[in-house]
């Protein structure tokens, strides 16, 4: 089944976990990524990679030493990216994004954690999980970066983090917000 009719169907199979009808467009993929120093960045955690459109980009872009944890929780999602990545600068979790740091090496924090999370389709509690284990994960002058459809999640990346800026892209379906939230 080709990655588009795999994703609807994962969509209707649990809309309040997929949260999107299509994966997203590379666009987004660049707008996300733009804010990241690729040289500098060693601990990469990528939330909700899906079919891994951000995922070959942050791949193609990181560095030799680097390493990139992916937290997936969708059975067919985690699958078929376990199956297909075979770069061992990455490793595909099979669980929730609220565990992050639990996988990372005693003392390691992130440099960067860049979410795909239906944040605002989720129950409050694993909303505000999220959002404060990777806060807790990041290092000092790490970055969190997050899309969204709407802006409905600027009151609590505010609340949590001390600068947030915000870009949008039309050329996405739908189009998104990028919320970018430096831990100063
Ligand atoms: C909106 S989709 C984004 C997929 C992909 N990154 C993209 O942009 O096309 C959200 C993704 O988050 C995953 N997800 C939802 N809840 C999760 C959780 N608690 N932990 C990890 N992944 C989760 C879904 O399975 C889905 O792959």
């Amino acid at each position: 089944m080709n990655t588009k009719r795999n994703f609807i169907k994962q969509f209707l199979k649990d809309k309040k976990m997929v949260g999107a009808v299509s994966p997203s467009t590379k666009f987004l993929g660049k707008k996300m990524l733009k804010n990241i120093d690729f040289s500098s960045s060693k601990i990469i955690v990528e939330l909700g990679p899906g079919t891994g459109i951000f995922t070959d980009m942050i791949i193609q872009r990181m560095a030799p030493d680097a390493k990139l944890f992916l937290f997936e929780l969708n059975d067919d999602f985690h699958n078929t990216l376990a199956a297909r990545i075979s770069d061992p600068r990455v490793k595909i979790f099979h669980e929730s994004a609220e565990s992050i740091q639990s996988k990372l090496d005693q003392g390691e924090q992130a440099d960067v954690v860049i979410s795909s999370l239906p944040l605002m389709v989720f129950p409050e509690t694993l909303r505000k999980n999220v959002v404060s284990e990777s806060y807790k994960s990041l290092k000092k002058d790490g970055i969190y970066i997050q899309f969204q459809y709407s802006l409905q999640s600027k009151k609590l990346l505010e609340a949590t983090y001390k600068k947030v800026s915000l870009s949008f892209t039309i050329k996405n379906l739908p189009p998104a917000f990028v919320y970018t939230c430096y831990k100063t």
